[in-house]
């Protein structure tokens, strides 16, 4: 199928498509290749950091660039040896997994004909035995990487062809793909196709951009967004053609003609920029009273029932469910924990929450009756799509949560809720975690009014209760100040430890993500009643715990956590409490205590996750770390 050049129209709306491992762009049409490649690295550094490419097609032939270290080494090393002008090209940002993160082993990959450039997300589980097989043919290969062998297969295949498809880079690159196991996102230039860009998707992203006269590839839309809001969804096992001249061709890789979704995107470059803030962070924690508003906003008909955004079960369905599983990695598992509570208390389901990396090696018991929650923020994350599919094939229905509308997670689920955070840049999750959190407590309303375990008029004072949400978030980051103070008091500590029980105990472990993630400090985050059966062990003179309380809803539970930080301070813990407004039992114990507004128990978290975020940022910012990229990591996860 063809899309035609111009007249691009709005279609599905995609909120966002931000995310992942290893950013990968490529560009053809009229203006500098070279910019608009670099700017789209820029917007998907987030990405991973290990290194950064490009090629371009240049009158002589291909010519590239690439550097170990962030994009900015790259850049450096341009303004030092400018390449020639160009208007075909790509880019890659790595987040490496074979090989270090070296110069040889960064993207672009080169054939050894110096033709064919190629970069990659994903991994090539059978690279070893191609490998082999180039050296074999006598190809010296220049790298560690497993992207290297689809350049030299890629520029063979090219060169092989004869017939219809003689010197066709897209049937070339059907043929190659053909021959890969794994997952990949590739993205190739040729020199003998000035004027195309093609590339091909299997288990990992890429979406395409369509521009006036000119046409984009990309990890994701951000690698885009600057230029055109016009997008293409690229479905599994396709190949994609971008020609100057011809538009855009998706075949499947039998070479069939596939027609690919169009998607215009509901957010601006601007939405994806830091407008004026240190870090992506701190703008995306200002944004979180608006990512929980609009979560909720239209999510209650007029009939007041909870409405879902794509929803292929039944409420017959529904009232079969006879137990809920959620899955999710990181953050997000921590939003599951959260929602467990939620869904038994409303729903009277049992409900388990399982690191969707351990989830199918455990082998759990799954049926039809069996609903699995999968939340995910990018809608990508390898681990979370291998439990979804796991859950599938043992019948089970499958419900996602995702910001990312159109990503893999969502589109193989049964069910869908979108958060609408907008785009999350920062590789900590703040306002996606929210979101996540407004989102499992509609789902779990959801399924209380599908099952009759609720009233109406009880889900609508819970709605109502969500609906002041946002306002309390807005009213929880005034007071961050105090937090910030605390921040620069605890930089230098070795090791900050993190306490709660009941909805807090999550939260606590997200405090410990946070602070590990962007301070590189340890911390441990554990749920108060195990205090006594071993973490206390740890906790010296001045060793800072920060505890969030219950709120005095659950009287016992409050008092209990009130006598554990008695204990731990007892042992000489600097104590650090997160408490309701108005709670003032445990002021005589607490040598900081950070009041936020008073809201249900259950939705408590919403707010007590706050602090957690701005201390980890405010320390991390003054141990001089990069608080939105940091060491190791990327923005999720794309390989298992
Ligand atoms: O995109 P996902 O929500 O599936 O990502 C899951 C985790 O990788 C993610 O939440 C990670 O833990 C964050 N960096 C934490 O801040």
């Amino acid at each position: 199928m063809s899309v035609p050049r111009h007249g691009a129209q709005s279609c599905d709306v995609l909120m966002t498509t931000l995310s992942r491992m290893c950013g990968i762009i490529g560009y053809v049409g009229t203006k500098s290749a070279e910019d608009i490649v670099l700017e789209g690295l820029r917007r998907m550094e987030y990405r991973g950091y290990d290194s950064a490419g490009i090629a371009l097609v240049a009158v002589d032939g291909l010519v590239t660039a690439k550097k170990a270290g962030k994009l900015a080494n790259l850049e450096k090393a341009l303004a030092d040896q400018p390449l020639p002008p160009a208007t075909t090209g790509l880019g890659h940002t790595r987040w490496a997994t074979h090989g270090p993160p070296v110069d040889r082993n960064a993207h672009p990959h080169v054939s050894a004909d110096r033709k064919a450039a190629v970069v990659h997300n994903g991994i090539i589980e059978n690279f070893g035995a191609l490998r082999s097989e180039l050296e074999r043919a006598g190809l010296e290969l220049s790298s560690d990487t497993d992207t290297e062998v689809v350049a030299h297969l890629l520029a063979a295949a090219h060169a092989a062809q004869t017939g219809p498809d003689a010197g066709r880079l897209a049937a070339a690159m059907r043929a190659v793909c053909l021959r890969l196991e794994g997952s990949f996102s590739l993205v190739t230039v040729h020199a003998d196709h000035p004027g195309q860009v093609v590339g091909a998707r299997r288990n990992q992203p890429l979406v395409g951009g369509i521009g006036d006269g000119e046409y984009f590839l990309g990890s994701d839309v951000s690698a885009f967004i600057a230029h055109t809001r016009d997008a293409l969804e690229l479905g599994q096992d396709q190949v994609v053609t971008l020609d100057v001249e011809h538009g855009v061709t998706v075949t499947d890789f039998a070479g069939t003609p596939v027609q690919p979704k169009r998607f215009y995107v509901d957010w601006d470059a601007a939405a994806a920029e830091k407008g004026g803030y240190a870090w992506f962070m701190l703008k995306e924690i200002d944004e979180q009273p608006a990512a929980i508003a609009d979560t909720l906003r239209g999510r209650l008909s007029e009939t007041g029932q909870i409405v879902l955004d794509e929803v292929r079960l039944s409420d017959e369905d529904l009232r079969d469910i006879d137990k809920v599983f959620i899955v999710a990695c990181g953050t997000a598992n921590h939003a599951a924990m959260v929602a467990k509570y939620a869904i038994e208390h409303w729903t009277r389901l049992p409900c388990e929450v399982e690191l969707a990396s351990e989830f199918r090696y455990r082998d759990p018991v799954l049926d039809r009756s069996t609903l699995v929650i999968a939340i995910s923020q990018s809608g990508e994350t390898m681990d979370t799509l291998m439990a979804l599919r796991h859950a599938k094939d043992q019948r089970a229905r499958v419900l996602a949560i995702c910001n990312t509308n159109g990503s893999t997670i969502p589109r193989e689920s049964d069910a869908v809720l979108y958060t609408r955070a907008g785009p999350e840049v920062a590789v900590a999750s703040t306002k996606a975690f929210l979101a996540q959190l407004a989102a499992c407590y509609l789902v779990a309303l959801y399924l209380a009014q599908a099952r009759g375990t609720k009233y109406a008029d009880e889900i609508a004072a819970i709605v109502a209760q969500l609906n002041m949400l946002p306002d309390a978030v807005a009213d929880t980051l005034g007071r961050m100040d105090q937090v910030r103070a605390i921040g620069r008091e605890l930089a230098k500590e070795p090791t900050i430890l993190f306490v709660g029980r009941h909805v807090g105990y999550p939260i606590a472990l997200e405090g410990a993500l946070k602070l590990k993630e962007l301070a590189y400090i340890h911390a441990e985050g554990f749920a108060a009643g195990e205090l006594k059966h071993g973490y206390i062990s740890l906790i010296e003179e001045g060793t800072p715990v920060v505890t969030v309380i219950p709120a005095r809803g659950r009287n016992s539970v409050h008092s209990k956590v009130i006598s554990n930080i008695q204990e731990m301070r007892a042992r000489g813990a600097k104590t650090i409490v997160i408490a309701a407004d108005g709670d003032d039992e445990v002021a005589p114990y607490a040598d900081h205590l950070i009041y936020v507004p008073t809201t249900p128990t259950l939705l408590a978290p919403v707010l007590t996750a706050i602090p957690m975020q701005v201390l980890a940022c405010e320390i991390a910012d003054i141990r001089g770390l990069d608080v939105d990229q940091p060491r190791n990591l990327a923005k999720s996860v794309t390989v298992e």
